[in-house]
């Protein structure tokens, strides 16, 4: 068969690379991929918004399977684009895509179906906002509306931040705002946890932490992610029962209200306060980079799995795991989450020898000439599989070092909570 996936990061060459290995499929194309993508696919460059385009692409060179990689396109609706013209689609559609597209829209839905979340205000403009905020507990969080890409997040500490907030939203920092939302600050720690549904059946797809901070001990800017390891410390068997009951099944019973249902990966971001869940966001993907970090350990055919999800029949599928601990490094170009160099060659990359528990995947790279370069703020992703974090982040640290690019840098601290 033949498969297309969507998007150009760690996520999409760790999926490339997953879907590679399946026994069923003869060729694979990334809508636009990477410099890692194109050894294992042939790269397909489109504008992966220009919804038209990519199904003309499918449509001229039968496809039988889309995966969609990223949220951007989902929230734009292009799983009901394409389905129009019969297309075999994963990933949810544009209703459910809400759940990542608005955090208003979860926040209601949390309400309705009594879902643990952080208590919140909705407000449509800045006098409501700002006499909220005179009255209020600090810290506190506000939030764009908007998909941010991780940004539009504040942790206020006082009134003079949060008016800041308050302000730079309505000023549009993160596109056209309509409100802003004001929620309670949850102490905790964050986990990520994953599912799979096929729009009637949902299956654990594992659990990671994250690191989203740029500099040691989980400090400085937020970024899309430095560096994340699977499982989580925090899972165990009761939690995960009040994950599923408490949050993950009365949002599907919500969408079904709405008359959808939920088909692809769904990633609940929550703060765990004593064994207890509270939802913070849904993502509709999988995490980047917790998808490089868990698709390493899966034992089944993902393509299986896939299949089985666009024909409603994940319930006769087994997903398998092995036991090994995951932890993956992000590796960024110098200044990122700000300002960075673009074009810089990695030397010798190409020459990389990996054994059957280390993985690295692309992620801003582009090839040109047989040469690798950088081209975005996340570079590459790292990855070993291990009997413990300790063995896996020392492996992934070796493999970087022999790294011939000095225009990188990486987190030399992740996964300390399971290690330190
Ligand atoms: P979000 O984009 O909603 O996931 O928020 C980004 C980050 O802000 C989260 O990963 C948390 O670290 C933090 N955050 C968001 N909401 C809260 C909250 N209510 N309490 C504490 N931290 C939060
Ligand atoms: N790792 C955070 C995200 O994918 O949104």
């Amino acid at each position: 068969m033949k498969i297309a996936i969507i998007g150009s990061g760690g996520r999409e060459h760790a999926l490339v690379a997953t879907i590679s290995k399946s026994s069923t499929i003869n060729e694979i194309f990334c809508i636009p991929g990477n410099a890692g993508t194109s050894k294992i696919a042939t790269n397909v460059e489109l504008d992966i918004n220009e919804f038209d385009k990519v199904h003309n692409f499918i449509n001229e060179n039968y496809v039988d399977l889309v995966v969609v990689g990223p949220e951007q396109p989902l929230v734009n609706g292009i799983v009901d684009y394409l389905e129009k013209f019969n297309i075999n689609v994963f990933g949810p559609n544009k209703i459910a895509s809400q759940l990542e597209g608005s955090k208003i829209f979860t926040k209601k839905l949390c309400q309705e179906y009594n879902i643990p979340t952080a208590n919140f205000g909705i407000f449509e403009n800045r006098i409501d906002a700002k006499k909220f905020l005179e009255n209020t507990k600090y810290p506190n969080v506000i939030k764009a509306d908007n998909l941010a890409a991780g940004k539009g997040v504040y942790i206020c500490n006082n009134e003079q931040e949060s008016f800041k907030a308050v302000e730079e939203i309505f000023d549009g920092k993160f596109g056209e705002a309509k409100n802003v939302l004001i929620e309670e600050f949850l102490k905790g720690e964050e986990m990520s946890y994953f599912i799979i549904s096929d729009g009637t059946t949902i299956k654990s797809f594992e659990t990671a932490q994250d690191h989203k901070r740029v500099l040691e001990g989980d400090n400085g800017k937020n970024t899309g992610g430095m560096g994340a390891y699977s499982p989580s410390r925090l899972i165990n068997d009761d939690l995960e029962d009040k994950i599923l009951s408490k949050i993950i099944k009365p949002t599907l019973h919500g969408l079904a209200n709405l008359g959808t249902e939920y088909k692809g990966f769904l990633y609940a971001g929550l703060m765990i306060v004593e064994n207890e869940p509270y939802l913070i966001e849904y993502n509709v993907r999988m995490g980047d980079p917790e998808c490089q970090t868990i698709l390493p350990k899966l034992k089944t055919d993902l393509v299986e799995i896939l299949e089985a999800c666009c024909s409603k029949k994940l319930a006769d599928v087994n997903i398998e795991w092995t036991n090994k601990k995951s932890l993956c490094v992000v590796l960024c170009s110098k200044g990122y989450p700000d300002t960075y160099q673009k074009n810089i060659l990695i030397n010798n990359l190409q020459n990389f020898i990996l054994d059957e528990n280390n993985f690295i995947f692309h992620a801003g790279t582009k090839k040109e000439n047989d040469k690798i370069y950088a081209t975005g703020g996340r570079v590459l992703n790292f990855i070993s599989l291990s009997d413990n974090f300790l063995q896996a982040r020392n492996e992934v640290h070796q493999c970087i070092k022999k790294l011939d690019w000095n225009g990188g840098f990486y987190r030399t601290d992740i996964g300390f909570k399971v290690i330190d």
